[in-house]
């Protein structure tokens, strides 16, 4: 029997990934692991009142009370250390960790990146800014990824990608919407369904899922 995975959700904002996870813990889509804390760099968010609606224990890391990113993932891994986490998400998490926190738990981060990468990735491409560039470029798919976190920004080993039609007339929030529902819900809690399952193997730095 493989022990029920610890996992710990990395927030900052509306928290519309965390809800998807909290909804496939309980409808059963998320096998061999618990939601066990949520973390927020953002006091406001409304992720925060998600977990607390669903006794989800929370913690507030301000990324603001913190001069630089090496400063704020060192207060971020002791936290993780402190959860005992197995598993790290970071759903619409928007702060790059530094390498104290993605060495210390290679291969046991993943995020959501709500674009197919290598397509609008990397440095400056978070929330809505990824579909305003999308559409600036005028690709007609686009969609979402989900990646284990490493060093590099949304450079990871991919687990799962699903593509999402560009319609017509799209505004950067119209196709944030349809990115969020017809891919990331879904491709998120699959993946961490996957983990919790030691489903994922890595070979040569990339990742595969076992049938
Ligand atoms: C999501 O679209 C997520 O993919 C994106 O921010 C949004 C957060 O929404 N994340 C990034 O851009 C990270 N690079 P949520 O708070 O409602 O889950």
């Amino acid at each position: 029997m493989i022990k029920t995975k610890n996992i710990v959700v990395l927030v900052s904002g509306g928290g519309t990934n965390l809800q998807a996870l909290i909804d496939a813990e309980k409808s059963g889509i998320i096998q061999g692991g618990k939601i066990t804390c949520v973390i927020s760099s953002n006091p406001e968010a409304y992720a925060l009142e998600r977990a607390e609606n669903n006794n989800i224990p929370t913690k507030v890391i301000p990324r603001k009370n913190y001069p630089d990113s090496v400063s704020y993932s060192k207060a971020i891994l002791e936290a993780l250390d402190s959860e005992k986490a197995d598993l790290i998400v970071l759903a619409g998490f928007m702060t790059i960790l530094d390498e104290c926190v993605t060495k210390a738990y290679s291969y046991k981060i993943i995020n959501v990146h709500p674009a197919l990468i290598p397509s609008f990735c990397g440095e400056g491409y978070y929330g809505l800014k990824v579909h305003e560039k999308a559409l600036e470029y005028g690709v007609k798919v686009s969609g979402a990824t989900v990646h284990f976190v490493n060093e590099k920004a949304d450079a990871g080993a991919i687990i799962l990608q699903k593509p999402v039609e560009v319609k017509y007339g799209d505004t950067p929030e119209m196709l944030q919407r349809r990115i969020m529902e017809q891919a990331e819900w879904k491709i998120l809690p699959e993946a961490v369904s996957l983990f919790c399952q030691d489903k994922i193997d890595i070979i040569d730095g990339k990742a595969y899922v076992r049938n």
